[in-house]
């Protein structure tokens, strides 16, 4: 099969969206952007399609998907609604927000695992919102990457990962935000955080100051209920090199890597680092800036693969705000292998 790179502009987005729908009314499978990550999205009610979106990426099949709307209408066709959840859409929605709620009827087990729950989210981008309310049914949708492996951000990078795979990828640029959607859970007393995001603990606090993160967050083994957060217990987003993070200042980071440099080993740093640092080294944002760390994350971990790298040592980021979501993605493409100075 040819997998088709559509570039969307504001001229051509009718017909993009069309074109998509009509392949995933026909139980395909189509990559989209999203403002968080690229996802492979395919009709969530087409037990079929959803199954093929396991097949494609090489899914564990105890690991459930985020199914996305565009319009509230739908969302009540799929899920339960509570005060808490209709008050985090109003606040948060179109955007990188995932709300896990008792399910409806027609969630079909092959969807979300046999929970009794469902994720959903209503995406921003102008893109996956045309496809959705051109499909005019709920898409299926998580990140476009080969399981395990750093998710894509770009149109590029799910071709990398699937070409050849699947028939259409809509190219509507990099990313906006960089790292998956912040999930919560509203169907315990408390909201909890199972995996952060772009919106934070603190915003969410601000809305409910009884907002807690999953142990799940900050463990290697799933710690609370074996379903909470299934997602969360697979290594994930990792470069094919070993990855190590490092907690330390800047001149420690240095000494560190210069001792182990060798073959192959490469550094991940912030900007205007690079001339300290003794062995080659590759940006991923500006220090203490959540936001461009995040926007950058999976490229850069997917160019130390391009580079050959068989071991990189990365600069911490902040575990607070939104650095927490750039925090969790790194731990976890490490193996949880971090080290304090
Ligand atoms: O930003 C995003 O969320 C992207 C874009 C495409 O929307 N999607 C995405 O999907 O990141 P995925 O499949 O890579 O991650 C979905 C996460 C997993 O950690 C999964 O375990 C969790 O959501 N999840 C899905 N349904 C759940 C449920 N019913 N209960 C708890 N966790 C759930
Ligand atoms: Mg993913």
């Amino acid at each position: 099969m040819e997998t088709e790179i559509l570039k969307v502009t504001d001229k051509n987005i009718g017909a993009a969206a069309k074109k998509a729908a009509g392949i995933l009314l026909s139980g395909g499978l189509v990559g989209l952007p999203t403002e968080t990550v690229y996802g492979l999205a395919a009709n969530a009610y087409n037990v079929e399609a959803v199954r093929r979106i396991y097949r494609v990426k090489g899914r564990p099949q105890d690991n459930p998907l985020i199914v996305h709307v565009s319009d509230f209408v739908m969302l009540n066709d799929i899920a339960q609604l509570n005060a808490r959840a209709v008050e985090l859409a109003r606040v948060f929605w179109p955007g990188p927000l995932t709300m896990v709620l008792t399910k409806k009827p027609v969630i079909d087990p092959a969807v979300n695992c046999g929970l009794p729950t469902v994720a959903v989210r209503m995406p921003s981008h102008p893109v996956a919102l045309a496809v959705i309310a051109e499909a005019d049914v709920p898409l299926a949708a998580p990140s476009a990457n080969l399981s395990g492996r750093p998710s894509t951000t770009t149109a590029q990078h799910v071709l990398d990962d699937h070409n050849g795979r699947i028939p259409l990828v809509l190219d509507g640029g990099s990313c906006e935000v960089g790292v998956e959607s912040t999930v919560i859970s509203l169907v315990g007393r408390h909201p909890v955080i199972l995996r952060p995001g772009i919106i934070s603990l603190e915003n969410i606090r601000d809305v409910f100051p009884d907002a807690e993160y999953s142990d799940a967050v900050f463990s290697e083994v799933q710690s609370i209920l074996p379903a909470e957060s299934p997602g969360t217990k697979y290594k994930h987003y990792a470069p094919r090199a070993e990855v190590v993070v490092v907690k330390s200042t800047l001149e420690q980071f240095t000494e560190y890597v210069s001792v182990r440099a060798g073959d192959g080993v490469c550094a991940m740093c912030f900007d205007g680092e690079q001339e300290d640092i003794q062995i080659p080294s590759v940006s991923y944002g500006r220090i203490n800036d959540g936001f461009s760390q995040a926007r950058r994350l999976f490229t850069v971990l997917r160019m130390m693969d391009k580079l050959g790298s068989v071991r990189v040592f990365v600069r911490a980021p902040d575990d607070t705000n939104e650095s927490m979501a750039v925090f969790n993605r790194l731990i976890r493409a490490s193996d949880f292998q971090l080290v304090e100075l």
